[in-house]
């Protein structure tokens, strides 16, 4: 049974979650979070999609077993799109709650406009994406933009320095000038928004999933009277089980932005 002072888990396959905890803990702020980043099989991005499944099925299983949790937020787009279907079969009696790129909010701010989607390859090609690209496809011109390599630059911690700048330019280098929007469908990305918009210019809103995902937690707990208004806690594990890992997740969490 589900109580009020259980954990919010909150999931990634490393540290771009924190982009999502980071929302959480702006509308839910006296909740406890667990938040679990699977570092050590970082990146799911460019894995095979049943890989991706299985290693989300096993975070669920680690998070709902070794921990009293009542919701459980997949910060992950890759993950969501391979597994959260699954997931909530799985475990029914969970507030399970997922994010997707925030394409309809591009969609919506930019009509007739250019909307660049910048996300992990598995997101890209699953079934998910495409149902939400025809969606919205008729109102917008949409660009896929995979970034291979960004993910591991932000799990080093580097998300402003120049390497990380040189590999975003050669990502974004056929859509510089030609965008209104960019969303950011990967939840490590955010991190680097500084640099993303050093390169295609400030006049480019860059969207990401994050805000409305931490909307969707709190509307969840609501309507099932769950919500906590406690001293608010955030624990952090990581599988990768270095301390630098766990200090570069804290350092995300609390970075000026
Ligand atoms: N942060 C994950 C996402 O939102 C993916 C990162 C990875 O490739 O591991 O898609």
């Amino acid at each position: 049974m589900n109580r009020k002072h259980d954990y919010i888990a909150v999931f990634d396959s490393g540290v771009g979650g924190i982009s999502v905890l980071r929302h959480l803990l702006r509308y839910l702020p006296g909740e406890r979070y667990l938040y679990f980043g699977d570092s050590v099989n970082a990146p799911y991005g460019s894995r095979t999609t049943e890989e991706v499944r299985q290693l989300t099925l096993a975070a669920a299983e680690k998070l709902t077993t070794e921990y009293d949790i009542k919701a459980l937020v997949i910060a992950c787009n890759t993950a969501t799109a391979a597994a959260v279907n699954e997931i909530r079969e799985t475990y029914p009696d969970l507030i399970v709650i997922g994010i997707e790129p925030a394409l309809k909010v591009g969609a919506d701010r930019f009509p007739g406009g250019c909307i660049g989607v910048m996300a992990t390859e598995v997101t890209l090609r699953e079934n998910k994406f495409d149902t939400l690209l025809h969606r919205f496809e008729d109102d917008c011109t949409i660009a896929k933009i995979p970034a291979p390599g960004l993910v591991q630059r932000i799990e080093a911690g580097d998300t402003d320095g120049p390497e990380t700048e040189n590999l975003l330019r050669t990502i974004l280098a056929d859509h510089v000038g030609k965008l209104d929007a960019l969303v950011l469908g990967c939840t490590h990305y955010p991190f680097a928004a500084k640099a993303i918009s050093r390169i295609l210019g400030d006049n480019v809103r860059l969207l990401d999933g994050g805000d409305g995902t931490a909307r969707e937690t709190k509307r969840r707990l609501e309507e099932a009277c769950l919500l906590e208004a406690g001293d608010g806690e955030v624990t952090i594990i990581n599988s990768a089980g270095n301390p630098e890992m766990l200090r570069i997740s804290r350092e995300l969490l609390y970075q000026e932005r």
